[in-house]
């Protein structure tokens, strides 16, 4: 038979939310940072509208998508890439920029697929410690190597939810070398907008790249639309391994929409923010420790590997199915995505229930 690369046969595949029910139960997914609403109205009418001319390939420059998000965000959209998801976009970054001689680098409870795309190309993975799962500048710039290519760091970060400032990532991008490109990916962007940091303007530096998804605030998980900023040497050797249609059309014209639809998003980001703070407030009066969130989601502290794992037990016993993040180093936590109103309050009260009979 065939062979596979020896990388590629040691590794496991990546591990999405396991999401089986128990019988009779019916399934309530607080999982994958899904949004509790659904895209706007406008763009899934553009995409239906596109439906019937589905035999055309897809405009391989999303050249519509791309000027609707340079007019929303002050940008050049000759700059802009778009990706199948920006999992797309952080895979083709890695095939480029990462291999047997150049090592990934990201914090230690990053967002696990920087290591997979980093496996994928048989490079190295260097983790850099978090100080209470916040990245830390100081240890990302101690970790470095001779050998280190790429430096992601996701901000806000996922599964921690939290962040670092923006003068934070200045003083990691002036202590990298400049050979070394740093990927910011604000997959979460949206929901920490209001506090007024753009991280574009980073990317006039040339070695920096910035990247956003349309998965989170625009709820538009199942379009598959990522996309980013690039200086023009990186996005010139990106073009090289992407596929070339890898938007479809139909996602595409409804990505556009939504973004000419701001305030739909707003709106849910703002839902959202309310519903989190208001769970958070809740679950800090149950006696749990959630970490501040600027996400949409909340990462609990169980308190140990045990006590998570019992907890977890529990909730999919009733159903209701959080994250356990044991695979991003934290095995003591949960993440819950803040879903819908009456799902938060179902998955609240188990927990509350757990902790009061003492299970642990
Ligand atoms: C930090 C981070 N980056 C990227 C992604 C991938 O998003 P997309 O759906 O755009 O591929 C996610 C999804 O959960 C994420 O949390």
């Amino acid at each position: 038979m065939t062979q596979p690369h020896p990388h590629i046969a040691c590794m496991s595949p990546y591990a999405l939310a396991n999401l089986d029910a128990p019988e009779g139960k019916t399934l309530i997914s607080l999982s994958q940072n899904e949004s509790l609403r659904p895209p706007s109205p406008k763009a899934t009418e553009a995409a239906a509208q596109a439906l019937g001319s589905s035999m055309l390939y897809p405009d391989p420059d999303w050249t519509d998508l791309r000027h609707a998000l340079a007019e929303l965000h002050g940008i050049d959209p000759d700059g802009i890439l778009c990706g199948n998801g920006s999992l797309d976009l952080i895979g083709c970054l890695a095939r480029v920029f990462a291999g047997p001689d150049r090592a990934v680098l990201a914090p230690a409870h990053a967002y696990p697929f920087f290591q997979t795309a980093a496996q994928v190309t048989n490079a190295r993975f260097d983790p850099a410690a978090e100080v209470d799962a916040v990245v830390s500048v100081d240890a990302m710039l101690a970790a470095v190597q001779p050998d280190t290519g790429i430096v992601f760091v996701a901000n806000p970060g996922n599964p921690t939810g939290t962040r670092i400032p923006k003068a934070e990532l200045v003083r990691l991008r002036q202590g990298l070398r400049p050979d070394i490109l740093l990927v910011i990916d604000e997959a979460y962007g949206e929901f920490s907008d209001h506090l007024g940091e753009r991280f574009f303007d980073l990317v006039q530096g040339g070695n920096t790249v910035v990247l956003r998804t349309f998965s989170k605030a625009y709820g538009m998980a199942g379009f598959r639309v990522g996309w980013g900023l690039f200086p023009p040497a990186i996005a010139s050797e990106l073009r090289k391994v992407m596929n070339p249609n890898n938007v479809p059309a139909s996602a595409q014209i409804a990505a556009a929409a939504a973004v000419r639809d701001d305030a739909y998003m707003r709106e849910t980001c703002a839902i959202t923010a309310s519903l989190r703070d208001q769970a958070t407030a809740q679950l800090k009066q149950a006696g749990f420790a959630p970490y501040p969130s600027f996400t949409n989601f909340v990462l609990l502290n169980m308190g140990s590997t045990e006590a998570a794992a019992s907890a977890d037990q529990r909730l999919r016993s009733e159903g209701v199915f959080l994250r356990p993040q044991g695979g991003a180093g934290l095995p003591h936590t949960l993440r819950m995505t803040v879903g819908p109103q009456a799902a938060i309050v179902k998955a609240i009260e188990i927990l509350t229930q757990w902790k009061q009979e003492g299970q642990i």
